[in-house]
């Protein structure tokens, strides 16, 4: 047994908080250790060109750009599609717009324009009335901002209908979709809608290799040439240009090629916690909501607070997360059954 594979096996705890906390497996270990490099700042580290070719292929777009993370990934996209005095329409819970720093004020210098949504699908009607024309006292509407699978409402599935939807207002007005799909397999893998399929109706797609995928680090940004030559001056100029990163990108390859194929298990696991848990006293939860690998509830108790019940379970070996007003636990391919009874007994614990 190698020694990462020692250390899982021991088990002390068992990590709900995200799918970003997945080990790279000894596979990735191995082609990590044996990747051809070069310097991908000069554009010659033929792993990153594989791994960006192959990303490209998959989601039918002309090109794609390894990027160090998902906010990078979809700072850079944003930046390349806007300008100043212009305005992005997105989903109110959205990563993007909650969970990145600010990055669309701060990097783009653009008015971000949230709307609510149902379950993560925003109105495409709404999304219409909202588009706005530039004039003296108003910016511009210049690009839309999807996000599948939607992390913060419990990871769940945007519909090919609602994106095609959208797509058609954005055509109408010659406004550009970007799509956050940091887990669009776990989209695909719960919809049966091929990847491609989502990607067809966005100008540029971001999917994050270290989530579910198990890459160590890395996302990749997709789209047409011309904007991923241009994200790639934007990429350098945000610090994000990487050197003989073919270390990295041999991991997400096997990321993108081999992990997709095992992420309905990690769906399972969440249904199985979710149906544990949604009868206890406090917790909240939609189970129809339950569609991938994210559980997410609002927790509202007499004795305990949302951080409370997070102190308890991580007494217990369950850790979780605190995330927009509710508590997540993510399902991964670093928790199994196991994993998935300790926490419902720790939760019947505490609350039962
Ligand atoms: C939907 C979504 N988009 C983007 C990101 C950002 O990815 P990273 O953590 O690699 O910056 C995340 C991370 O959790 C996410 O869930």
């Amino acid at each position: 047994m190698t020694a990462p594979e020692l250390i899982m096996s021991q088990k002390p705890y068992s990590d709900f908080r995200s799918d970003t906390v997945t080990r790279p497996t000894p596979e990735m270990r191995r082609a990590m250790a044996e990747a051809a490099v070069g310097d991908d700042v000069l554009g010659d580290d033929p792993t990153v060109l594989e791994l960006e070719a192959l990303s490209a292929r998959m989601m039918g777009k002309e090109a794609g750009l390894f990027m160090p993370s998902g906010t990078m990934g979809n700072s850079v996209a944003v930046k390349a599609w806007t300008r100043e005095l212009e305005e992005v329409i997105v989903e109110a819970r959205a990563h993007v717009y909650n969970m990145e720093s600010t990055s669309m004020t701060f990097v783009s210098r653009v008015t971000p324009r949230p709307l609510a949504s149902k379950r993560g699908a925003m109105d495409p009607e709404e999304i219409e009335r909202n588009i706005r024309m530039p004039a003296v006292h108003t910016p511009r509407t210049s690009l839309i901002c999807l996000e599948n699978t939607h992390n913060n409402c419990s990871g769940t599935v945007l519909s090919l209908e609602n994106m095609k939807a959208v797509r058609a207002v954005a055509v109408r007005h010659g406004l550009k979709v970007h799509l956050d799909g940091a887990r669009i397999f776990n989209a695909s893998t719960a919809s049966g809608v091929p990847v491609k399929d989502y990607a067809d109706l966005a100008d540029s797609v971001m999917f994050c290799l270290s989530k579910g995928l198990s890459a160590p680090v890395g996302s990749m940004l997709v789209g047409p040439r011309e904007f991923i030559d241009y994200s790639r001056r934007i990429r350098k100029m945000l610090g994000g240009g990487m050197r003989q990163v073919g270390v990295l990108a041999a991991a997400g390859i096997i990321a993108v090629r081999d992990m997709p194929a095992r992420l309905g298990e990690d769906h399972r696991r969440a249904r199985t916690l979710a149906e544990a848990i949604v009868s206890l006293p406090g917790i909240t939860l939609d189970l129809s909501d339950v569609e991938t690998n994210i559980v997410l509830f609002t927790f509202k108790h007499p004795r305990l607070g949302a951080a409370d019940l997070i102190e308890e379970l991580k007494k217990r070996g369950v850790w979780a997360l605190a995330v927009l007003g509710g508590v997540r636990l993510v399902t991964h391919k670093d928790v199994d059954d196991a994993d998935v009874e300790r926490a419902a007994a720790a939760f019947k614990e505490i609350l039962g």
